[in-house]
């Protein structure tokens, strides 16, 4: 399609007539990315301090990930997993090196990765718990969009609407051992948590607390699984946000696995390492075209040092944030690890910030309307966050205090 072309038609009145209503979208049409900014319909660029939800990891059309998939895409598209595939059995190696020995299934997306942990976590129950089956995670959470993850996403907002929703979930709340401790009954297998909750509005865990779960879980014979779907990668400063806490036996990942082309996994050690033949499986998961641009955003972190330069700018970032929130009092409270940040918002103002930020080239999200969050791409430099923190000064000192 002609640039032209690309302009001429109304992609919002299209949308309407032929997508499904299923997203509050921004009004903005996105037709091309390089590394931190996106450029739109009509030619404007913005600054993306939303990188797809905490995919594009590597910003966008990285040139790694851009030559692995031309590459790829020459040489094997697709093959089924009744074959073996060398991408997909060297993105597992690698994978298996940053966890010191786990091994990998993959999916399509987070949500399928927390399925195959449910299945695998109910599975070490029928044979080590005397069946039980019970998931329990934290108030706040999420972790996906199927009927089984929406039982296990501690927010009512999402839950509402489907009941009956399977069996077998129960919440309690987040950074709370003893609530923890009291709701784990014969019928408990494991225990579901973010180690950095991040669609709820992005708070870590206390260490002590994950401690506690950690030793709870050996010493009641639970199974811990951590959902990295939105905090590993290396957003943290960390390559799995459990690296801060402790050694999880389950682990599940997606979002910025490929870089932005659609990847889950689900990681288990020894102890949990428990499907055979026939207990799982996906038509797509782990094909070679995914894996490939999956190999290429772990080498290019690991050789740019990208885990430490999140760490470095997130610690950047932050010292602007706490700035802003000294400077306008509509903000305050900022929260956050490496690149996963959040501010919190007075009057619940979050939206219209967000949209002023956008009007002035500058791309955020908010979780609620009282929270701002930020969750860059790893390739983010000082330049950008000067960039970000002048258009944040622009449009707070434009918003009318309200008494
Ligand atoms: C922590 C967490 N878990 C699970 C999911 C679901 O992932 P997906 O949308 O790829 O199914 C998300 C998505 O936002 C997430 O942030």
């Amino acid at each position: 399609m002609t640039t032209t072309e690309v302009n001429n038609r109304d992609w919002v009145a299209l949308e309407h007539q032929y997508y499904q209503g299923t997203f509050k979208r921004q009004p903005l049409t996105l037709v091309r990315g390089e590394g931190t900014r996106v450029w739109d319909s009509q030619g404007n660029v913005y600054l993306d301090f939303v990188a797809g939800i905490a995919v594009n990891v590597l910003g966008h059309c990285h040139p790694a990930i851009v030559e692995a998939v031309q590459q790829q895409v020459t040489q094997l598209v697709h093959v089924s997993n009744l074959y073996y595939n060398t991408r997909q059995i060297e993105l597992a190696e690698l994978l298996g090196q940053q966890s010191q020995g786990m091994r990998s299934f993959f999916s399509n997306s987070g949500a399928e990765a927390n399925e195959g942990a449910i299945k695998l976590a109910r599975k070490y129950g029928r044979l080590h718990r005397n069946g039980a089956y019970e998931i329990i995670s934290m108030n706040n959470s999420f972790h996906g969009r199927t009927l089984a993850t929406t039982a296990a996403t501690g927010q009512a907002a999402y839950q509402a609407t489907w009941a009956p929703l399977p069996d077998g979930f129960k919440q309690v709340p987040f950074n709370d051992l003893e609530a923890l401790k009291a709701a784990t009954s014969e019928k408990t297998v494991g225990i579901l948590i973010e180690a950095v909750q991040g669609e709820g509005g992005i708070w870590p865990s206390d260490k002590a607390y994950m401690q506690g779960v950690r030793d709870w879980c050996d010493e009641q014979n639970l199974v811990l699984i951590c959902d990295e779907i939105q905090a590993g990668m290396g957003r943290t400063g960390k390559f799995f946000s459990w690296e801060h806490y402790v050694r999880p036996d389950i682990v599940t990942m997606a979002k910025g696995l490929a870089g932005g082309v659609p990847i889950g996994a689900m990681l288990t050690g020894p102890r949990t390492d428990l499907f055979t033949p026939g207990d799982h499986g996906t038509t797509f998961g782990g094909n070679p075209l995914a894996s490939a641009a999956g190999i290429a955003t772990i080498r290019t972190i690991q050789e740019n040092h990208l885990i430490e330069n999140a760490a470095q700018m997130g610690e950047y970032w932050n010292s602007k944030l706490v700035e802003l929130c000294t400077r306008y009092p509509i903000i305050d409270s900022p929260r956050g690890i490496g690149l996963m940040r959040a501010v919190h918002v007075q009057h619940g103002l979050a939206a219209t910030i967000v949209q002023k930020a956008l009007e002035h080239g500058l791309l955020l999200n908010s979780t609620a309307p009282d929270t701002l969050r930020m969750i860059p791409p790893l390739v983010l430099n000082h330049g950008d966050i000067d960039e970000a923190t002048a258009i944040m000064d622009l449009v707070l000192s434009k918003i009318e205090p309200i008494a």
